[in-house]
């Protein structure tokens, strides 16, 4: 059972799990689909990583670019992940070989570095996902008080032990492994579909809140109000790193989900839904948490940002309690839908390719992912002393995949697609008979992925190496 919009007949060609006969399921409604793809896009990008990353790059100015950079280059780019899926009904590498008919080494390459790339970012996403469910349970278990200190000696406590970091991964990654393995009906729609509406209200509640904060107003402005002389050569690059981060694009999970759409389904407006759900939640997420950033007026930053500033400010609502559980609830929601995400791609790709089962296959991931976390999970504790180029490991690792790697693999994959597909299917893909203005739209859908993306991708990627062999070395 299910909301309304959730309907057991979910698989409407065959009741089966589709993979294992190589036949695909539909999504039952075209709702489902939408939350589902939004479960995927929003999550802990838009809560814990774009504030830290807007931080980083001064405010306003960045704030522009990445909303530019998320229409000019996010939104073409995931409408073509979505227009693959759907044509191939398979998972990336099996979807992209189709393509150059298993003949390009290139296409394996660049299909199977996103796939490893998802495995390394799914399991540095559970440590984040632990951080989570710690204070989780910290909120409900009352064992957090309203001072400043409380919350920051807890915080600290959970960086310091990596031993509890560990078990806090496993847990999740415990969860996700028995969600996945499921299959796809059970483990992502239903879970998602219950909880991001609550959480979208919540946020809008919460953000009422924040703005009776004397602060309020200087969050607005810095978030708002552009500044460029606050831009570093890194920035467009960090802008469009977090763009294809938040909008899961290059990890060719949009492509698994694309294979779900049905015929009838138009793929540029669902892109569009996506990108403008996704942008609406980071920028209300920053508003929130930089209100109250601002209000204690203390020095808050980096990864940690999200997770010293708003449970002081829950605490400090009347019922506190009661939202700091609903709160870190909803974000443990999205962070599992956002894993779930992420786990279905590298699960499907090793089914699709080596024709292992459900079961199987996620569960060899989920050991590998382990492996994987204890970098990350141990870099505030074990490996604390360990700093390269400035950065923690974790920090590190986020900053070399998302900033460098990721827009390498967009690219490939993007050119994979736009290369690949005739301009024909192309066009039937996107070209809905029903609306007249999805044939203009088409031409301008071309010239931004076949020119403007490429373009500003590889002038990204120049500024950040210039940035980093000339100025200040920030990856
Ligand atoms: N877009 C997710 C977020 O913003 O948290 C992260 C993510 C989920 C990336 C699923 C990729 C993916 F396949």
């Amino acid at each position: 059972m299910g909301p309304p919009w959730y309907s057991n007949t979910y698989f409407c060609d065959e009741e089966q799990e589709p993979r294992m006969s190589g036949k695909r399921a539909y999504w039952s409604t075209r709702f489902g689909f939408y939350l589902a793809a939004i479960g995927s896009a929003c999550g802990l990008g838009n809560l814990w990583r774009f504030p830290f990353v807007v931080e980083e790059n001064g405010g306003g100015a960045f704030v522009l670019i990445y909303l530019l950079a998320a229409l000019t280059v996010g939104l073409p780019l995931l409408i073509s992940e979505l227009m693959l899926g759907k044509r191939a009904r398979k998972s990336l590498i099996a979807a992209a070989l189709e393509l150059v008919n298993g003949k390009s080494k290139y296409s394996a390459i660049i299909t199977r570095s996103a796939v490893l790339l998802t495995l390394v970012v799914f399991s540095y996403y559970a440590v984040i996902s632990g951080w989570v469910v710690y204070f989780l349970a910290q909120f409900t278990a009352g064992s957090i008080s309203q001072s400043d200190s409380s919350v920051n000696t807890m915080f600290s406590v959970l960086m310091e032990n990596g031993l509890l970091q560990l078990m806090l991964v496993s847990a999740h990654l415990l969860i996700c492994a028995v969600v996945v393995s499921k299959s796809i009906q059970e483990g992502l729609e239903k879970w998602v579909s219950y909880i991001m509406p609550v959480f979208a209200v919540l946020l809008i509640f919460l953000l009422v809140r924040a703005a009776s904060l004397n602060s309020f107003g200087s969050a607005a402005r810095f978030l708002f109000y552009p500044d460029f002389s606050k831009l570093t050569m890194a920035s467009l690059g960090h802008a469009l790193g977090h763009v294809f981060f938040t909008l899961s694009i290059g990890f060719g999970s949009m492509v698994t989900f694309g294979s779900y759409l049905k015929e009838a389904d138009h793929i540029p407006t669902a892109g569009f839904r996506v990108t403008v759900a996704d942008g609406l939640l980071s920028l209300v997420s920053a508003l929130l948490i930089f209100s109250v950033v601002m209000q204690s007026a203390s020095n808050h930053q980096d990864t940690g940002l999200l997770f010293e500033t708003l449970p002081m400010f829950l605490l400090q609502m009347p019922g506190g309690w009661f939202f700091g559980v609903a709160f870190f609830l909803c974000l443990y929601a999205a962070a599992l839908g956002a894993s779930i995400g992420l786990l279905e791609v590298i699960v499907s790709n090793f089914m699709d390719q080596k024709k292992w089962s459900r079961s199987y296959a996620t569960w060899f991931v989920i050991s590998i992912a382990f492996l994987v976390s204890f970098l990350p999970a141990l870099s505030s504790s074990v490996f604390k002393n360990v700093q390269i180029a400035g950065y923690d490991l974790l920090s590190f690792v986020d900053a070399i995949l998302i900033n460098w790697l990721l827009p390498i693999i967009v690219l490939g994959v993007g050119t994979i697609i736009v290369k690949g597909m005739s301009i024909e299917s192309q066009k039937g893909l996107f070209v809905d008979v029903n609306r007249i203005e999805s044939a203009s739209l088409f031409g301008h859908w071309r010239y931004m992925v076949v020119i403007v993306a490429p373009l500003i991708i590889a002038l990204a990627l120049l500024l950040q190496l210039f940035d980093l062999v000339f100025k200040n070395g920030v990856l």
